[in-house]
């Protein structure tokens, strides 16, 4: 089984207003449709989710009670959500949206699974089921951003995936130099990390953020890899065993 995430980077286009990468939506479905392992798919919410972030002011995800329209947000945000799924179902992917405020609480302001029978229940009937990134409400009150890499991670520590899959829009982890880093390992990825500038702008934390979340994954004994969304296909080379271009981390512990 893989987890797999589509960021916001794949599946919608960038600007001041939400628009569907109707297009970029349908080449992935076009891919997953003809993966042979059984998948739960993850989506980040980019055009729909960064641009009220910024306005709202809650860049840090924390929104306190009335500092935005949130019951608004969550109707956007639904709506990229059920674009997907209405796409990858015309791509021939069998997709049944499971709500990530349906299928995850916060729990000290992580993600914490609790409806993992359920999905599993989903995934033994040969469906897919598609998780969306959304705003939370916080049992100290307010509400939270909830990234779609710490989904991703979530799902992984829970139900130990055979590999982590993050499709965004760069070839891989590229070095300083802009150079492709095809694998990495536990320490390098740490220093990476500490080279990487913050993302004060990106609500989820930019590529800095999904490293964090890549090294809690590779801490849990979980291979990843970071794909081009652009180019799918590459998934399906790399899990035939030939060679991808991407970048693959190899778990700390197995
Ligand atoms: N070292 C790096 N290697 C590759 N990309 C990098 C690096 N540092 C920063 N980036 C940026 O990270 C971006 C991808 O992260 P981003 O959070 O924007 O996308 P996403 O997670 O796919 O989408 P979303 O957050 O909407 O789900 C790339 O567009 C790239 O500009
Ligand atoms: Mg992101």
């Amino acid at each position: 089984m893989l987890v797999i995430k589509a960021g916001g980077s794949v599946i919608t286009r960038k600007g001041p207003g939400p628009v569907f990468d109707r297009a970029g939506a349908a080449r992935l479905a076009g891919v997953l449709s003809r993966l042979k392992e059984p998948f739960i798919l993850v989506h980040g919410t980019g055009s729909f989710g960064k641009p009220p972030a910024a306005r709202y002011r809650y860049l840090s995800g924390r929104i306190a009670p009335g500092a935005a329209p949130v019951a608004a947000i969550k109707a956007s945000l639904l709506d990229l959500h059920s674009s997907l799924v209405s796409e990858l179902v015309a791509g021939g992917v069998k997709a049944v949206s499971c709500p990530g405020c349906a299928f995850f609480s916060l729990v000290s302001g992580r993600p914490r699974l609790k409806a993992g029978q359920v999905l599993l229940e989903w995934l033994r009937g040969g469906f897919v089921p598609v998780i969306n990134s959304d705003i939370f409400t916080c049992s100290s009150g307010g509400f939270r951003v909830v990234s779609s890499d710490a989904l991703l991670q979530e799902l992984s520590a829970e139900l130990e995936p055979a590999l982590a899959v993050f499709f965004t829009d760069t070839p891989g982890l590229l070095s300083r130099g802009g150079v492709l880093l095809p694998r990495l390992e536990h320490p390098a990825l740490l220093r990476l990390k500490r080279q990487l500038p913050r993302s004060p702008a990106d609500v989820s934390g930019g590529m800095r953020g999904k490293i964090a979340e890549i090294i809690r994954i590779s801490s849990a004994g979980v291979d990843a890899v970071i794909l081009d969304g652009r180019r799918p296909a590459e998934l399906l080379e790399l899990r035939a065993g030939r060679r991808a271009k991407g970048t693959y981390i190899h778990a700390s512990k197995k």
